[in-house]
């Protein structure tokens, strides 16, 4: 009897020695996976998938389901049933989703406790997986924004140099030549002549007004603004465009909006050339939205359309000086490197979202705090 009792016993052992075995073997394929830099998150996923299921006890009756972030990825032909366990997925005390357990046939099986607990390891080690990648996509967004400042810097610089090069000789044509204009009777072909010098002069002097904006030359004239009215009167230049070309003008502004420190001439700017930009991307109408919110210290300016939008790669280049995908007598490429010059040195940021077909928001966040 006594016999009987101590061969159980050893038999018991040994199952519950493979039984940690494979849970211990689970936690290092996963650990192993989580170093493997070339996979990308889904394909981790993938593999994850398949690992959990070999460290139950019955690994061919095992379904499992993960769901990150909304997206679920479960293994082939899951069969969800009652007899389950499951953790929770917890990153920076966040919950973003979990893990589930299922045993497909379930009569008469159910999960030991270590198993609970394996898969409370488990969930643990995807939360960390997911917090460096976190990290990571982090590091990189702000490593590109570096780069990006930096580039805008330099040819902030080099334009600026070249603008102030230029006004000397342009104020020079414009002067005399709207000077030969008023002083003589000229005949009408020099006339007409003249009128188009003049015109390109202008026209060159606007370039050089936003490129002098854009490098900052033009030193912001700060003063205590409600955002909103700036706003309201701005649209008040733009509703004509907006409704000869069938766009719908929705305002939602925040009620009680605190005043910021700006240059009104400046933000007018702003507006002016994202709406424009805005009604340009819709050519058969569309919804124009402006919205104001305010959190904590921040602004948050938003001025979305619902126009042709932009793929990811069109979105690297907007903010470059010069580049434009309008024809010659539409568009200049100095709207957005105006706007994100006039936006830093009022020591906010701006962002974009955007989908090809769907549209455009520009996001613009202010500081309300003047010290
Ligand atoms: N709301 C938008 N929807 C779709 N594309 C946009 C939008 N805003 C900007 N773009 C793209 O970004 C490019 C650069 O815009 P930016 O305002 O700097 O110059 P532009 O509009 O071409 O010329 P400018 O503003 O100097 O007259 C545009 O040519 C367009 O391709
Ligand atoms: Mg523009």
């Amino acid at each position: 009897m006594d016999y009987e009792k101590h061969a159980l016993s050893a038999a018991e052992t040994i199952f519950a020695l493979r039984e940690r075995i494979k849970e211990l073997t689970c936690l290092y394929k996963i650990a192993d996976l989580a170093s493997r830099a070339e996979l990308s998150f889904a394909e981790f996923m993938e593999e994850v998938i398949k690992i959990i299921p070999r460290s139950m006890q019955y690994p061919s009756a095992t379904g499992c389901l993960i769901c990150i972030d909304q997206v679920d990825y479960s293994s082939p032909n899951l069969e969800k049933s009652e007899e389950y366990i499951s953790a929770p997925i917890t990153v920076n005390n966040l919950e973003r989703g979990f893990i589930q357990v299922f045993y497909q046939e379930a009569a008469g099986v159910s999960f030991l406790p270590e198993e609970e607990q394996l898969l409370k390891g488990v969930a643990q080690q995807l939360a960390l997986v997911m917090e460096r990648k976190g990290v990571e996509e982090n590091n990189a967004k702000l490593q590109e924004q570096l780069r990006h400042a930096d580039r805008l810097a330099t040819i902030g610089l080099l334009s600026s140099g070249i603008a102030h090069e230029i006004n000397e000789p342009l104020s020079a044509i414009l002067g005399f030549g709207q000077l030969l204009d008023t002083e003589y009777e000229l005949p009408q072909a020099a006339k007409k002549d003249l009128q188009k010098i003049i015109a390109a002069a202008l026209h060159a002097r606007e370039v050089v007004r936003k490129l002098m904006l854009f490098s900052r030359q033009v030193p912001p004239k700060m003063v205590a603004v409600n955002l909103n009215k700036l706003i309201m009167e701005g649209f008040y230049f733009l509703e004509n465009r907006c409704a000869k070309q069938g766009v719908n003008i929705v305002r939602d502004l925040q009620e009680d909006l605190p005043e910021i420190i700006a240059d009104p001439s400046q933000i007018h700017q702003v507006l002016v050339n994202l709406s424009v930009n805005a009604i340009q991307a819709m050519p058969k109408g569309g919804t124009l939205t402006i919205r104001t919110r305010h959190q904590d210290d921040t602004i948050e300016w938003q001025i979305s359309d619902t126009g042709i939008g932009m793929d990811k790669d069109l979105q690297q280049k907007i903010f470059m000086p010069f580049f434009t995908t309008k024809d010659v007598d539409q568009g200049t490429g100095l709207g957005l490197p105006v706007v994100h010059g006039i936006i830093s040195a009022h020591h906010g940021s701006i962002s974009l979202e955007s989908e090809p077909g769907v549209g455009t928001t520009f996001k613009i966040y202010l500081n309300t705090n003047h010290e």
